[in-house]
């Protein structure tokens, strides 16, 4: 597996790749605009044919995961675990002390997957998503 910075040129499969992932994608202009933000950690698993990103957002000591996407193909093949080691590392490099995420409380995989990795829950925003579930907020402190 090949872990690589997204390119803008990624971009438009990668934007297909989270329509298949998720009920709401985003454009591939959205996530080019994204992915170009000062701060984003953005990575992209075995560029050019991807099969999973991850975006996250660093502000001074305080990261925000925006998005982790695995093609629905090549899942539990350990490349969301991957990236999001990955990404972990470099926002700790970034200076971040701590990570923040929100979850939907019904999305047991990705739970498990955070929960493994560290991260806890420390908060619910109640019917946060459009189709009325809630959001756990979960956070893992860095250099733990
Ligand atoms: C969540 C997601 C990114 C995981 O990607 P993945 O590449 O399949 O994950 P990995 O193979 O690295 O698995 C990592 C861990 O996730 C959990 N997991 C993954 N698939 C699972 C499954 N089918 N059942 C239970 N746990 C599962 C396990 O803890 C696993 O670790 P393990 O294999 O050591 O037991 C992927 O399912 C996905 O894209 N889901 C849709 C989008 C989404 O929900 N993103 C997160 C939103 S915040």
């Amino acid at each position: 597996m090949t872990i690589s910075r997204i390119r803008k040129k990624d971009c438009g499969k990668l934007a297909a790749l989270h329509g298949r992932a998720f009920s709401k994608g985003w454009s591939a202009m959205e996530l080019a605009r994204l992915v170009s933000e000062p701060g984003m950690a953005a990575l992209v698993s075995n560029a050019p044919d991807p099969d999973g990103f991850i975006l996250v957002r660093v502000m001074m000591d305080e990261a925000e995961i925006l998005t982790l996407a695995t093609d629905p193909d090549h899942r539990r093949a350990g490349i969301g675990r991957a990236l999001l080691t990955q990404a972990l590392m470099d926002c700790a490099r970034s200076g971040a002390k701590r990570v923040l995420l929100e979850v939907s409380r019904s999305n047991a995989i990705a739970i498990q997957l955070y929960a493994s990795t560290g991260f806890h829950e420390t908060g619910i925003r109640k019917a946060y998503y459009a189709d009325g579930n809630d959001a756990l907020v979960m956070e893992k402190a860095l250099g733990e």
